[in-house]
């Protein structure tokens, strides 16, 4: 079992197979250059297993796989079929763009995949332009449909922005609500690479704006996370919000992340990460079991957003995971 220095469990690992990704959104990289690639820092699928394997024997219980964009990494059904026969019970998700989903729904589903998360951010075919750099809403919408149509569950991602896709959060939710999807909105989290005349809508803001329309009953916590739910009176559609910015985000945290390049992350705004590379490449269970010790053990209390903006936020998203 896991446990940190503040009693936390750490039985949720996040790992990110790839910094690349087909998009350039406003909040993650917009100016990363087109041609960037990791491919020869790339940690490969199979060795990334074998970390997985002893991450289970340690005592996780939920892997999410994210980018980048994860599906830019071929094999990843192979990989994810896997963990799945490694361990049976294990809660298996994946976040992506939705870009690919229309090619890999299905394989992913005989995999054994359980969920997916979706970034969508507007319904407005011109407005994903803006925000992703990339004329891909007919993709995406494909994706989700085809996702659904193999039976997934799934949750969509909106970073909610001020002046550019604020007056899409109630048509979001009925969009999401109407096809049996959770909607949740995430505050944005402002870093270095992110286009900094970006302005993020808060929760309150996000709440006042739907109950505009809608009257909201909060949901008592039932999971580990940082994700609130709520639930409209009207017609019990329930939504999430992701507000790193309040207090005790940090209070209930049960993560760890390992990069695409086999650094352990503990923290999204920490800069103690525990490089496990040669570990993980020369397949020593030994190494990687201490590795995976000592960044639990390194995982700080909170996240350092108040105490250091310069410095965490040097962090990149697609290289965390979000
Ligand atoms: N702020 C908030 N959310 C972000 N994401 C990426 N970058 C940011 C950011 N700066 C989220 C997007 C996407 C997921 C992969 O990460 O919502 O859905
Ligand atoms: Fe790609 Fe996701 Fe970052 Fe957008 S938020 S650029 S889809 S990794």
């Amino acid at each position: 079992m896991l446990i940190d220095s503040f009693d936390r469990k750490i039985e949720y690992l996040r790992i990110s197979v790839t910094k690349q990704c087909n998009f350039r959104c406003q909040y993650c990289m917009p100016d990363t250059p087109e041609n960037f690639l990791d491919k020869d820092s790339l940690i490969p699928l199979d060795k990334m297993f074998e970390f997985v394997k002893v991450a289970i024997d340690e005592g996780i219980k939920k892997i999410r796989i994210t980018g980048g964009e994860p599906l830019l990494r071929e094999d990843l059904s192979s990989f994810i079929a896997s963990i799945r026969s490694y361990a049976p019970s294990i809660e298996l998700a994946l976040t992506t763009n939705g870009y690919f989903l229309k090619k890999y729904a299905k394989s992913l589903k005989e995999s054994g995949l359980d969920r997916l998360n979706i970034s969508l951010d507007s319904l407005k075919p011109s407005r994903v332009v803006v925000i992703s750099k990339r004329d891909v809403l007919p993709q995406i919408l494909e994706g989700i449909d085809e996702a659904q149509r193999v039976g997934f569950p799934i949750k969509l991602n909106m970073v909610p922005l001020k002046g550019i896709n604020d007056d899409e959060i109630i048509p979001m939710l009925e969009y999401a609500s109407q096809r049996n999807m959770t909607l949740r909105y995430i505050e944005f989290m402002e870093n270095h690479h992110a286009n900094s005349k970006l302005r993020g809508l808060n929760e309150a803001e996000i709440l006042q704006i739907i109950s505009q329309k809608y009257k909201i009953l909060e949901i008592p916590k039932q999971t580990l996370g940082p994700s609130k739910s709520f639930k409209l009176a009207e017609n019990n559609a329930i939504f999430g919000i992701i507000a790193p910015h309040n207090d005790d985000f940090c209070k209930s945290c049960n993560r760890i992340r390992l990069t695409s390049e086999g650094t352990i992350c503990p923290c999204l705004y920490y800069q103690e990460a525990v490089d496990a590379k040669e570990g993980i490449l020369e397949g020593d269970l030994a190494k990687m079991r201490e590795s995976i010790r000592l960044s639990v053990k390194n995982k700080p209390e909170k996240n350092q957003w108040d105490l250091d903006q310069n410095e965490h936020s040097a962090r990149a998203f697609y290289y965390t995971g979000g």
